[in-house]
């Protein structure tokens, strides 16, 4: 087993799989009264969130709790201290306590590489910058897969802000290492050049949303976000919204069986319309459930679980 998980690219297809298949199992402990497991007990887990969020602090938390660790939660909001320091100077504190794990988001690319050189414990990725979001990624495969049996030879578009989008990086070298189809869609100043190029023996890039969802499995709506744009990269809100957003007259545009995805949070009404994704096509209730399984199946098996 990997000792930390910085990047979807620290995964190859046999340990990925294994990482759902726990997660599964993970999940058949949700449906019983008493939700907890001795697995991790004694051990220490720390949340260092120097970045907003909501479903996935919550989703670690309960992860590590439902193993019985013992759970510290930094919010690091606010701090003035200049960005390497004052990770460094935390690191460093971490360390002295004995965190067995430690679950980082922060607005630096790259920060959980280089926690990873200043900690003795495991390092998880929970979002940094506009790099990578590794466990986002396997909640989300977890959630195709359970929805439609199978990632192998699954077509996946994945639709929006790609430029900004972490979810997007992680998901296009997972879902690639387990056999999907991803094409990037959006305008052209959203889908990043080097990205297309870097990732095009693998993905499609495509500027028409109405030519590619007939042909789509999988729809996974990006957050246009605002917070990470100092240009401006499209018209309008009205305008982005008319050629990328996914109303009811596009979603039936889809497959009977395809699924609608969003990592949240979502700026309902224009990459989403409320009506898509409150319909029973929409998994995005059903993904920030699996989140807390595959992050316990995560914790579990890079804490040394067997
Ligand atoms: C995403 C994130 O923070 O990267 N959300 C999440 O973790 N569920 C996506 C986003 O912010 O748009």
């Amino acid at each position: 087993m990997i000792k930390h998980l910085r990047s979807a690219a620290d995964l190859d297809a046999a340990t990925a799989t294994l990482i759902l298949d726990t997660a599964a199992e993970m999940a058949a402990l949700s449906g019983r009264e008493v939700k907890k497991l001795p697995a991790l007990r004694g051990r220490t887990v720390v949340n260092l969130f120097y970045e907003d969020s909501t479903r996935t602090r919550i989703s670690f938390e309960a992860a590590a709790k439902r193993l019985s660790a013992d759970v510290i939660n930094f919010s690091a909001k606010g701090s003035s201290v200049s960005k390497g320091e004052s990770l460094k100077d935390t690191a460093l504190t971490l360390q002295a306590m004995g965190a067995d794990a430690v679950v980082i988001r922060h607005s630096a690319s790259g920060a959980p590489h280089r926690l990873a050189n200043w900690v003795d414990g495991s390092v998880v990725n929970a979002g940094d910058g506009t790099h990578e979001h590794p466990t986002q990624a396997l909640l989300d495969a977890y959630t195709m897969r359970s929805r439609l049996g199978r990632l192998d030879g699954l077509k996946v578009a994945i639709v929006g802000d790609v430029l900004h989008s972490r979810v997007a990086r992680s998901n296009v070298l997972l879902l690639t290492t387990l056999g999907a189809q991803v094409t990037l869609v959006g305008p052209p100043t959203l889908i990043p050049l080097d990205v297309a190029a870097a990732l095009s023996e693998k993905t499609q890039v495509s500027y028409d949303l109405d030519a590619v969802l007939p042909d789509s499995d999988v729809v996974m709506m990006l957050r246009v976000q605002t917070e990470r744009m100092q240009d401006s990269y499209f018209p309008s809100a009205r305008e982005y919204s008319r050629r990328y957003g996914l109303d009811m007259l596009r979603m039936r545009k889809l497959p009977e069986h395809a699924i609608v995805m969003h990592p949240g949070p979502m700026n309902r009404g224009m990459e989403i319309a409320p009506e898509v994704a409150d319909s029973p096509r929409s998994t995005i209730v059903e993904q920030v459930a699996n989140g807390v399984s595959v992050r316990m199946a995560v914790l579990y098996l890079l804490l040394g679980g067997k």
